[in-house]
């Protein structure tokens, strides 16, 4: 007999999800934990009985809207007396037992370094029965994704990742190449791999090209993607190792984060703007196509400096850029350096946006005429190994590739002559 479990029927969980893919890895192996004890989803705040709040913490604004909602969340638990509020995550992390002080409805506080004991802290509230051997889980859907690592190495001065996921974690690869099979029998067609910086990815010998060809070789897999990896891992010998593998998808988000080797310097990036201009050739020899974030108003970023982000992007020909305003991050060095004004930040993010608006649309049009892969996630649309959206003729099974070619694009999306 475990703990007493205060749900007389089946415990609904409502799980809301602020963040990166990690994130929603997260809240699923969250979820598990939650579903071996007998509880169910719904996407129903209502109905609800206990709600998941899983949190970042990478810029003020994540934060915000994540206690926000928590917030909010004191009046429905005043409805019904009994309703549980689990906070966890980066944000959870980061404020702490503060949190429980300023909203003592919060039931349970989960910090993201605590991810792998959040049964454990199930067990410790009192407030779910023992787990059971048979939970209820949600099937992966096309794409199974597949956390590696955990934690980043890295002191980018403006990032508050290293110290709310603490040092880097790899799994052992036996796990993963489990965890990747049992996606695969659930259905899943394509497997993301998931670490903040996925590619430092090394397990005694077994290194992430290995673990990329690996992953690729279980049976049902038929196409492998990571995110998001750190440029200075890219080396000719990674290259080597997975450019013969069609199964590894031809798209990588990279972020670069500033145009300027002076600023990429002070956010200690590890890289100039060449090395990361070369890194991308590389990668574009072997097919892949690519995608960035870009921080604008870093503390020591002049006139100058963002003009050289300007110049980066349309040299680099990026697919996608998603664009930041530097959010300044306690106990990170760069919230020590004297910021830039506001008008600032909105005015370079304002310029930098409309510079990336058309690059989806250039980067779509320059697909007209090649032949693709397309993965089907409905009867007659999927994506490309490239990551371009593409639209048959005809209808196929959903999770079947055909290989079409591209006839015309129309904005952000392809149509196949099939
Ligand atoms: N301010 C603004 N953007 C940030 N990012 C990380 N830290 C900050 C910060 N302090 C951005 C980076 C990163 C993405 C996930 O968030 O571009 O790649
Ligand atoms: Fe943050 Fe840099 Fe680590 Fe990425 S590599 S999580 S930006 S410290």
């Amino acid at each position: 007999m475990g703990p007493p479990c205060f749900f007389d029927a089946m415990n609904k969980v409502f799980i809301q999800t602020y963040g990166c893919q990690m994130n929603v890895a997260d809240s699923d192996e969250m979820f598990a934990h939650l579903a071996a004890r007998g509880a169910v989803l719904t996407d129903n705040l209502d109905e609800a009985d206990t709600v998941l709040i899983n949190t970042c913490t990478v810029r003020d604004h994540a934060e915000h809207r994540a206690v926000s909602f928590l917030g909010r969340l004191n009046a429905w638990k005043k409805e019904k007396p009994g309703r549980v509020i689990i906070f966890a995550g980066c944000a959870a992390q980061r404020l702490g037992k503060s949190l429980q002080k300023k909203y003592p409805f919060l039931d349970i506080l989960s910090g993201a370094k605590d991810i792998e004991h959040f049964s454990d802290t199930l067990n410790a509230s009192g407030l779910f029965g023992a787990p059971g051997a048979s939970g209820q889980q949600p099937a992966p859907g096309l794409t199974g994704y597949v956390t590696i690592m955990r934690g980043c190495n890295f002191a980018c001065s403006y990032c508050i990742v290293p110290s709310v996921r603490g040092p880097i974690k790899c799994l052992d690869s036996h796990d993963i190449l489990q965890e990747a099979a049992r996606k695969a029998a659930a259905g899943a067609k394509e497997i993301m791999l998931l670490g903040q910086t996925v590619n430092a990815y090394q397990n005694g010998p077994v290194t992430f090209a290995d673990l990329l060809n690996r992953v690729s070789e279980v049976p049902g897999v038929e196409r492998v993607r990571f995110t998001s990896p750190h440029p200075i891992y890219f080396t000719p010998e990674f290259l080597n190792a997975v450019k013969e593998n069609p199964k590894i998808a031809r798209h990588v988000h990279l972020p670069v984060q500033s145009g300027s080797s002076k600023v990429l310097q002070e956010m200690k990036r590890g890289y100039t703007r060449e090395v990361f201009l070369e890194k991308i050739r590389a990668l574009k020899e072997c097919g892949f196509n690519i995608s960035t974030d870009i921080i604008v108003g870093f503390p020591t970023e002049t006139e100058d400096d963002f003009q050289q982000t300007l110049t980066l992007v349309d040299e680099a020909k990026f697919f996608i850029a998603y664009c930041y305003k530097y959010s300044p991050r306690q106990g990170t060095p760069a919230a020590q350096m004297e910021q830039l004004s506001q008008k600032v930040l909105e005015e370079r993010l304002d310029i930098l946006l409309n510079k990336v608006r058309g690059l989806s649309d250039t980067a779509y049009q320059a697909q007209v005429g090649t032949v693709q892969e397309v993965l089907l996630e409905t009867e007659n649309k999927g994506r490309s190994s490239s990551n371009f959206w593409v639209k048959t003729k005809n209808s196929y099974p959903v999770g079947s590739i055909v290989r079409v070619e591209i006839e015309k694009a129309d904005g952000t999306l392809l149509f196949a002559r099939d």
